[in-house]
């Protein structure tokens, strides 16, 4: 927690009053009102479609308000667009990760600078700068002149923190970061945020996770459809179930659903034996039984996203072999794993997961396509049913299943993105950050169909940034550092401590 100590005195930093925003068909913010403080860290808290993005993204000049003002130092300004936030001292790193895939990562940082026009020296000078502020997030590994493309979306979220960062902003903006971040990399963030805010600068930092908030906060506001239920909360001062109840207006029980004992005698649905994926991981060995579920742990670049990738035959093996069933499923075929009964809910929703452009049923049903087609007929009736179970069973707001994905909050587009998988109806279902983004209410949920379907006879494997819920949900917990299974336990037998010396110690060696 950082410990600032406002002078009784202390003025606002920046004042959002009465802030409304109407979009067709929602009232995403019905009159919001934010205070921040130099040298803050004020938590913006709400579940998901509450308004939080729609909120920093007026203050970041992306969006314009309807109604409501904003003062700068007590003084109204108009923030008409993202360079015009950039001059005033804001900068944000978006939820939707907005870095150029075929820019470097010097490029990305300096996007905005002018780097176009710049001379040699000048590039000298910004690929100096980037290194700098790369290795102050901890990353002196990450090239420069590497394609962002090619990284990681964790990779990518730390060229977003870097560039937030280049701009010596007063004001920073974080919404989300954590999601892509494994627990060493949310420290690194957590030790810049606290340097930024020694020097004053406000951080304005958005999360589902509450013991983030608990770890940095200062203050609290939180959204509740649009409005704000409570401002200016002191961390220290509120527990975290009253947070829970003004953010869903009641309590949820985050505790994980019961284990039920996995039959020895289950079906090995899946048998994964000695699979490799050159230069990433090798010797990979694992089985998943019917209604068991399989977690894997590690830190972000530790393999875990690729070995379900592979495993899907989203990547061409190298070496070894994936079973369904006692049947050989071919490398690197996606349709021969999903002929198989496969299904795999990516890490990366936006450019992975969804048709932004498309309404959500849609979304839904595409992978199930096969079924509610008859003689060449989508049966769009069937579609929509389908969907609209799933829509209520995840609670995806709005309940309308005409609604275009791009509408919809990052935690909805996320559920949307998982539902297409139990309707999908998988033998092994693969699911790479399940509740990335997805706030408590609706994690809790995510839960239990994870439970359901195991227990309907699905091997699942789940691979999770957060341990302890990789741990709470898992039966049984592969510790992968290094590309390489270090360690398999019950998930009952340790703890996230342990877990965490393994993926530590092994990233040390
Ligand atoms: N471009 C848009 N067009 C129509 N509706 C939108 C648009 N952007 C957001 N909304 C709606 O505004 C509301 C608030 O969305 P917002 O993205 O601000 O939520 P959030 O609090 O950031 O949620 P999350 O935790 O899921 O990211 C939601 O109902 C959403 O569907
Ligand atoms: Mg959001």
């Amino acid at each position: 927690m950082v410990n600032v100590d406002p002078m009784p005195d202390h003025r606002p930093l920046l004042q959002m009053q009465g802030i409304v925003k109407q979009f067709p068909g929602a009232r995403a913010l019905d009159g919001v009102d934010l205070e921040i403080l130099p040298g803050e860290v004020h938590c913006l808290l709400g579940q998901n479609g509450a308004g939080k993005s729609t909120l920093i993204k007026i203050l970041a000049g992306a969006h314009q308000p309807d109604e409501g003002q904003i003062l700068l130092d007590g003084a109204p300004v108009v923030i008409t667009h993202p360079v015009a936030a950039l001059t005033l001292g804001v900068a944000t790193m978006y939820q939707e990760l907005d870095v150029v895939d075929g820019l470097t990562v010097t490029e990305n940082i300096f996007l905005g600078h002018e780097l176009a026009t710049a001379g040699f020296s000048q590039r000298r000078a910004a690929t100096r700068r980037t290194r700098e502020l790369l290795a102050r997030l901890g990353h002196p590994d990450i090239s420069p002149h590497k394609e962002v493309g090619r990284l990681s979306a964790a990779g990518k979220q730390i060229v977003s923190m870097a560039r937030a960062l280049s701009y010596d902003a007063r004001i920073i903006i974080m919404d989300e970061p954590s999601a892509v971040l494994d627990s060493e990399e949310v420290a690194n963030l957590f030790r810049v945020v606290r340097e930024l805010a020694r020097d004053g600068v406000a951080v304005v930092y958005i999360s589902h996770r509450l013991d983030e908030i608990r770890q940095i906060g200062d203050r609290i506001t939180v959204l509740k459809d649009g409005r704000a239920v409570a401002q200016n909360l002191d961390v220290a001062q509120t527990p975290t179930p009253d947070l829970i109840r003004l953010m869903t207006g009641r309590s949820v029980d985050q505790v994980f659903p019961d284990r039920l004992p996995v039959a020895p005698e289950a079906e090995v649905l899946l048998r994964v034996t000695g699979l490799g994926l050159k230069g990433t991981f090798h010797d990979v060995s694992f089985e998943v039984r019917a209604g068991e579920v399989l977690g894997l742990a590690g830190l972000v670049g530790s393999g875990r996203s690729e070995i379900l990738e592979t495993v899907y035959g989203a990547r061409t093996a190298t070496s070894g072999t994936v079973e369904v069933a006692g049947r050989r499923t071919r490398r690197g075929s996606v349709k021969s794993a999903v002929d198989s009964g496969v299904g795999l809910c990516p890490e990366e929703r936006k450019s992975q997961g969804l048709l932004l452009d498309e309404p959500i049923y849609r979304n839904i049903t595409l992978s199930a396509f096969a079924r509610f087609a008859s003689a060449g007929f989508l049966d769009e009736s069937a579609e929509r049913r389908a969907a609209q179970q799933q829509v209520e069973a995840l609670d995806i707001r709005p309940h309308d299943v005409d609604r275009t994905v791009r509408t919809l909050s990052g935690g909805n587009q996320q559920k949307a993105v998982l539902s297409r998988w139990l309707v999908h109806g998988c033998r092994v279902l693969l699911l790479d950050e399940p509740t990335r983004g997805v706030d408590v209410g609706a994690r809790a949920e995510i839960y239990s169909l994870i439970r359901a379907l195991a227990a309907a006879g699905t091997a699942v494997v789940v691979v999770s940034s957060e341990i302890d819920e990789v741990l709470g949900m898992s039966d049984r917990v592969l510790v992968i550092s290094e590309g390489q299974v270090v360690f398999t336990s019950p998930a009952e037998s340790i703890d996230e401590h342990q877990v965490l010396a393994l993926v530590m110690e092994g990233s040390a060696a």
